[in-house]
């Protein structure tokens, strides 16, 4: 196995999703467009099938995002690897099932383009890729899963060389949630993995810019930074840098690089990093 390029600096665009405004979310034909435009980190969601495996699904169903129906957490990997992911979205041809076998090898999908992601698989292509890009797994859903979600994952990490990294700035992989127990119990199976806490509002006890000490970087929506721009500022003093999601819109861009955001989640990284000025 290759090893995995160095981490960059300054100012990071994350593809969320992958390049989702321009591909279905969570595909394989997404995270290439990213790479193809340049992202320095790629967001994916991570669930599990009922049979244990880590998929890439931001919903509890997955009938948006899928010609199929019903609750990942209720089917096995086979089933779900039976639908169609992108056709909700764009319509491909069949070339681009071709680019991607040329990149990684995706065993059962028929389209693989269009298939089922798995986390296995979007390791897969961070390791080959071929410029230094970073990985943001958000563990979906803490409480439901009873923490095997993150166990699972450390242990998938541990498999490609990535759960021990020599420190927390220099790991290809970051590991966020919306739930301070999930990045708790990250932080005490892989000690030196990043972690991130999503926030989808400041409350009391996160306003100050603190965190609690298993969490290092702060993770707000660009909605709490239009009503508390002061909010990085406080975050920074205490140590802590911002990850910011979903900045889309040219306005939210300059916002975040004026307050000092250092990484940017977008649906549409090009255009992201082509509003970002002096980077
Ligand atoms: O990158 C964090 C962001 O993805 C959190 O919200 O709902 O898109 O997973 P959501
Ligand atoms: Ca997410």
């Amino acid at each position: 196995m290759r090893s995995v390029p160095p981490v960059p600096r300054g100012v990071q665009v994350v593809a969320h999703r992958g390049a989702s405004a321009h591909r279905a979310e969570h595909t394989l034909a997404a995270y290439l467009l990213a790479l193809e435009q340049g992202a320095d980190g790629l967001e994916c969601d991570v669930r599990l099938s009922r049979d244990g495996h880590l998929v890439c699904v931001h919903d509890r169903r997955v009938d948006r995002t899928s010609d199929g129906r019903g609750v990942v957490s209720a089917l096995p990997l086979s089933r779900l690897s039976e639908w169609d992911y992108g056709h909700w979205h764009d319509e491909l041809p069949d070339s681009a099932d071709d680019l991607v076998r040329q990149r990684v090898a995706v065993p059962s999908a028929q389209r693989p383009h269009r298939g089922l992601l798995t986390l296995d698989a979007l390791l897969a292509l961070l390791v080959d890729a071929a410029s230094p890009v970073r990985l943001f797994v958000e563990t979906k859903h803490p409480t439901r899963y009873g923490g095997l979600v993150e166990a699972k994952l450390v242990a998938m990490l541990a498999r490609y060389g990535l759960a021990r990294p020599a420190s927390r700035e220099e790991s290809p992989v970051v590991v966020m949630s919306f739930s301070s127990r999930a990045v708790r119990r990250v932080r005490e199976h892989a000690p030196n993995l990043p972690t991130v806490l999503l926030l989808a509002r400041l409350s009391s006890a996160r306003g100050d810019g603190s965190l609690p000490p298993w969490a290092d970087i702060t993770g707000p929506g660009v909605h709490l930074l239009r009503r508390n721009p002061g909010y990085v500022a406080r975050a920074a003093e205490r140590g802590h840098a911002t990850y910011c999601w979903t900045v889309d819109d040219p306005a939210d861009v300059a916002l975040c690089q004026r307050l000092g955001v250092r990484y940017l989640a977008t649906n549409a990284p090009a255009a992201t990093r082509s509003a970002l000025t002096d980077r």
